[in-house]
């Protein structure tokens, strides 16, 4: 029987560097023949990617929080159905950009939803998926739009404004602090090249290369 493939996600607030560390990462599996796929959330899959779409667009501002908390939710559950499952049954490492953390962090802490709220939806949601290892990086909003230069206009969530980037910033630090056995620190400041070599040593310890 193929042993089950390791679920890695990576969380942090928008323009924390997660893209370039994504990037990274995939150049050195491929490098050194890791069998692995990536995939994101919203979206990762063709229901999903249309999920994302209609959350993601400035058109629909109106949204509720609600409605958009179960949006992900039901964003999540097809994603895992149609990429994560048939990954991981065949062995392959599943390195996810954003899972369950971002809606704790997002729609629980900083719109305000309630950890129990949005826990309740995810457990029916995520179907017992829980990752291996989490890596957050940890780089404040403040920091973060600093160095992000020309965010998209449409984005629905980037117009939402820095109060609530430090909301989500503090829903991240509370859940890396609730869970630190699987949600892994690391620190966002430091160059990319020093951040790569960090999440390599770490996945390298955590057993997932
Ligand atoms: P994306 O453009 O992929 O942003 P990033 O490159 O920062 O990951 O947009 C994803 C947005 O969706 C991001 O602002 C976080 C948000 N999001 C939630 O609010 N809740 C969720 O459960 C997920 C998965 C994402």
């Amino acid at each position: 029987m193929t042993k089950r493939g390791k679920f890695i996600t990576f969380e942090g607030c928008d323009g924390c560097g997660k893209s370039t560390q994504l990037k990274m990462l995939s150049d050195y599996l491929t490098q050194n023949g890791i069998a692995h796929i990536f995939t994101r959330e919203p979206g990762g899959g063709k229901i999903s990617e249309a999920i994302r779409d209609i959350l993601l667009s400035g058109k629909n501002m109106e949204m509720t929080d609600e409605c958009e908390a179960l949006l992900y939710a039901a964003s999540r559950v097809q994603h895992l159905s149609d990429r994560v499952e048939p990954a991981l049954q065949e062995g392959k490492l599943v390195i996810c950009d954003r899972y369950v953390d971002s809606s704790l962090a997002y729609q629980a802490y900083a719109r305000g939803l309630g950890y129990e709220f949005i826990s309740q939806i995810n457990s029916f949601a995520l179907k017992n998926y829980l990752p291996d290892v989490t890596i957050f990086i940890d780089l404040t909003p403040e920091a973060a739009f600093a160095r992000k230069k020309g965010a998209d206009q449409n984005d629905r969530l980037e117009l939402a404004g820095m109060e609530f980037h430090k909301r989500v910033y503090a829903g991240y630090d509370a859940l890396a602090k609730a869970e630190p056995n699987r949600i892994a620190r690391i620190d966002g400041n430091k160059t990319p090249q020093e951040i790569f070599n960090d999440v390599i040593t770490l996945l390298k310890e955590r057993d997932c290369l």
